[in-house]
């Protein structure tokens, strides 16, 4: 594996193994122009000046915006097709923003593959096997947590267009996802389109009956009410995970709290408003549409209090289910302990009432 710098070669490299030089190539694909994917384009548009960059017409656009190439591209839009005259046609199938408005698929209709960009892609680094049917069952643990990271990061603001995009794919019949990130899907291909399903409706309602706690504190006062907290919640035995800002990665606590139905958000105040890194955090909850959640916000002000306005401002919009606030002055008095106790059973309960999404993922 080499690393990002070392895609380009790779790709040349490649070639220079299919015995194809890049003066011969007559069509570059482009499901999705973000330069995650296309930051090699401009090279190649010298490398390869016969060929033409098939994609839609907001990716034509974008091909002239960031590459400044305008005369050789070809716009296609769904039910188009191309015919490459070697026994392979591709056709094409618009899915705009899953992730950016330009994005497409191409599936190639002899061999039945779907390439589908961002769609069905993961984080994570391919440990050997590269398709979801060599993958040792060892690693599957591994590439669930990391589709959902992925997914919980860069996908789920877009869920609703997930699911339109699923349903304008029912018609195909797939043998092979490709996503241009993550595990190639040869084996199963519908499993991950099962995954996909599930994390898009994640943000259409409650989701697992889990509980994440993200926690931050200065001087040890909205430490102690966690511990409080966490008493509480392992009275009623769900799983939780527990991360604090700004020390954890917030990429990995995202993919949690998108995951969990119940979310208990503990932090100081900091002159006058949210200790900053949980601000931050907050604001990404915010952007990143992780709705529908119960959800129990408590925290220790000073000379004045500010992080339970914040959070109050916040939280609009999330369609979340909001329990009594626990704000407090200074170091938390045992009545104040004891009702963090009393109201993380409570959020408890009710998050174990919600029913475990169907878990039918072998591959
Ligand atoms: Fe949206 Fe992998 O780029």
């Amino acid at each position: 594996m080499r690393e990002w710098g070392g895609a380009a070669l790779t790709f040349m490299e490649n070639l220079n193994q299919l015995s194809i030089s890049p003066q011969n190539i007559d069509y570059i694909i482009l499901n999705h122009l973000e330069p995650d994917h296309t930051g090699f384009t401009y090279m190649l548009n010298n490398l390869a000046p016969n060929a033409q960059f098939v994609t839609t017409s907001k990716g034509v656009e974008l091909l002239e915006e960031f590459y400044g190439i305008k005369d050789s591209s070809i716009s296609v839009k769904t039910g188009d097709s191309l015919d490459l005259g070697n026994g392979k046609k591709f056709s094409f199938t618009e899915i705009p923003h899953v992730h950016w408005p330009e994005t497409m698929v191409s599936y190639e209709e002899k061999s039945k593959i779907l390439f589908s960009g961002d769609a069905f892609g993961a984080f994570g680094v391919h440990q050997g096997p590269i398709f979801d049917n060599e993958t040792p069952n060892v690693s599957k643990e591994y590439w669930e947590e990391e589709m959902l990271r992925y997914y919980a990061n860069i996908i789920a603001m877009f869920s609703p267009n997930v699911i339109k995009a699923i349903d304008s794919l029912k018609n195909l019949e797939i043998q092979q996802i490709a996503p241009s990130h993550g595990l190639i899907w040869k084996g199963k291909p519908e499993v991950v389109i099962r995954k996909y399903k599930r994390y898009a409706n994640y943000n259409q309602d409650y989701a697992e009956p889990e509980i994440c706690v993200v926690w931050g504190s200065m001087y040890g006062n909205t430490e102690k009410m966690l511990n409080a907290i966490l008493r509480g919640i392992s009275q009623e035995g769900l799983p939780v995970s527990v991360f604090r800002v700004p020390n954890d990665d917030p990429s990995y606590i995202l993919a949690k709290a998108y995951k969990s139905a119940g979310l208990i958000i503990g932090t100081p105040t900091y002159e006058y408003s949210m200790f900053p890194p949980m601000k931050y955090f907050m604001e990404l909850l915010q952007k990143k549409h992780i709705y529908y959640k119960k959800v129990l916000f408590f925290g220790s002000y000073g000379w004045s209090g500010g992080a339970q306005k914040d959070f109050e401002k916040l939280s609009q919009n999330m369609k979340w289910d909001i329990f009594e606030p626990l704000s407090f002055k200074g170091h938390p008095t045992k009545e104040q302990l004891q009702k963090g106790i009393s109201l993380a059973i409570e959020l408890a309960q009710q998050v174990k009432k919600i029913p475990p999404k169907v878990n039918d993922e072998t591959y």
